[in-house]
């Protein structure tokens, strides 16, 4: 196969991993064959046996995913979660300590709290924006420290070389795993900033449609890939050959979808800034926003992100979220539409009210997912929703 490595992100998410085949097919075509034939028992025709452990179409995506990320091994999965997962069982064992930033998606959370800690692993949340924070957590058994950056729903930001920095010099040498979802690999690549493992949920900004579900993770560490593997095989959560399909067609419009989100976003979140009823903008691209300059030295762009907490009770927010016309009322992101949503009831519901507070959720939280519509309308569409409500 050529080595598309030379070439610029634009090039890479068009090309790289996959060339016309045997039949001269430009797309990988979709291998619905659960399993593949053997010459003799000991040789099989294909490096593929079995679609559970590998699968023509997935090998695709996985080598294209793996090249975006900037990494060798990338191992795709039937959900962001799935992808999560996995990498918690590969970096964790009984006796294990976790460090974790404390503004993380519910359900990363909840995997922690609620299953892992089941298996006997114990988990310190902390301030992610703080390295001294992170690195007076690590202990002597801490064996990963699980970030997300910019954080969900909050939007803050971790100096991921600066983590890497304070685990290399810790006793335990802790895995460092960085969830990527909100960046996606057009906006910041992980393991290039010495991040160990990089996570993602492919079911938003880089499949981009709202059409499939699916999640990937990528590493240098062949260690780690070989214990993926051996967990992904036995525990089955790979993604299936059509969704592959899918996620290959969205990527490929990546860097030119993300370009649009973010425009749109930073219009949307200079216009929420100087807007009477809100009372506080959370978007990395902000001048006055707490992690400005760390995201600036780490993100090629802000993304398509925007939270704001409007002066308003829960059940103005409430009214107001379900006033929009173009923005959907719904949960996810990273997509062409635009979504909006109120994470203490939606997203964020399995929190606590404890947990919520501890995560600095307030109730008239609002976030919002910036799609590629024209940012004009976008914004009058949030401005008469506001209007409606708060006159
Ligand atoms: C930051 C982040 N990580 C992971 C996930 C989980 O991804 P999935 O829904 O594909 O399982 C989400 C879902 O919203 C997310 O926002």
């Amino acid at each position: 196969m050529t080595d598309r490595s030379g070439y610029r992100f634009e090039t890479r998410q068009i090309h790289a991993g996959y060339e016309p085949d045997a039949e001269g097919a430009v797309v990988p075509p979709i291998y619905n064959s659960v399993t593949y034939a053997y010459e003799s028992p000991s040789e099989g025709i294909s490096e593929h046996r079995y679609t559970r452990l590998s699968n023509p179409t997935r090998t695709a995506l996985d080598r294209r995913i793996a090249d975006l990320a900037g990494g060798q091994y990338g191992r795709t999965f039937a959900s962001g979660m799935a992808a999560i997962n996995t990498v918690f069982t590969a970096c964790l064992s009984s006796g294990d300590h976790v460090v974790a930033g404390e503004n993380l998606y519910a359900e990363s959370h909840t995997l922690l709290t609620r299953v892992f800690s089941s298996f006997g692993v114990e988990v310190t949340f902390v301030d992610a924006t703080d390295l001294t924070a992170i690195g007076d957590a690590i202990r002597p058994e801490t064996a990963l420290v699980y970030l997300e950056t910019p954080s969900n729903p909050l939007l803050t930001i971790t100096d991921i070389s600066g983590v890497v920095d304070r685990c290399a010099a810790a006793e335990s040498d802790p895995v460092v795993a960085v969830d990527n979802t909100f960046a996606s690999p057009y906006l910041q690549r992980p393991l290039e900033l010495g991040a160990d493992i990089v996570v993602e949920s492919l079911t938003k900004y880089v499949a981009g449609h709202s059409d499939v579900m699916a999640g990937a993770l990528v590493t240098d560490d062949q260690d780690i890939a070989e214990k993926v593997d051996v967990i992904a095989y036995n525990q089955g959560a790979t993604l299936s050959p059509y969704d592959c399909f899918l996620v290959f067609r969205g990527a490929k419009t990546l860097a030119g979808r993300m370009q649009t989100h973010c425009e749109n976003a930073m219009a949307i979140a200079e216009f929420l800034a100087d807007h009477a009823a809100v009372s506080q903008v959370y978007y990395p691209g902000l001048a006055d926003h707490p992690n400005h300059d760390v995201a600036t030295a780490q993100m090629h762009d802000f993304g398509g992100m925007v939270s704001l907490e409007l002066d308003a009770s829960l059940e103005e927010t409430s009214q107001i979220v379900t006033n929009t016309e173009l923005f959907e009322l719904a949960e996810s992101l990273g997509a062409v539409e635009s979504l909006i949503e109120q994470p203490a009831p939606m997203t964020h519901r399995t929190l606590s009210a404890e947990e919520l507070e501890a995560a600095g959720i307030p109730t008239s939280l609002v976030r919002l997912s910036v799609g590629i519509e024209h940012h004009d309308d976008l914004i009058a569409d949030l401005d008469q929703a506001i209007e409606r409500v708060l006159g």
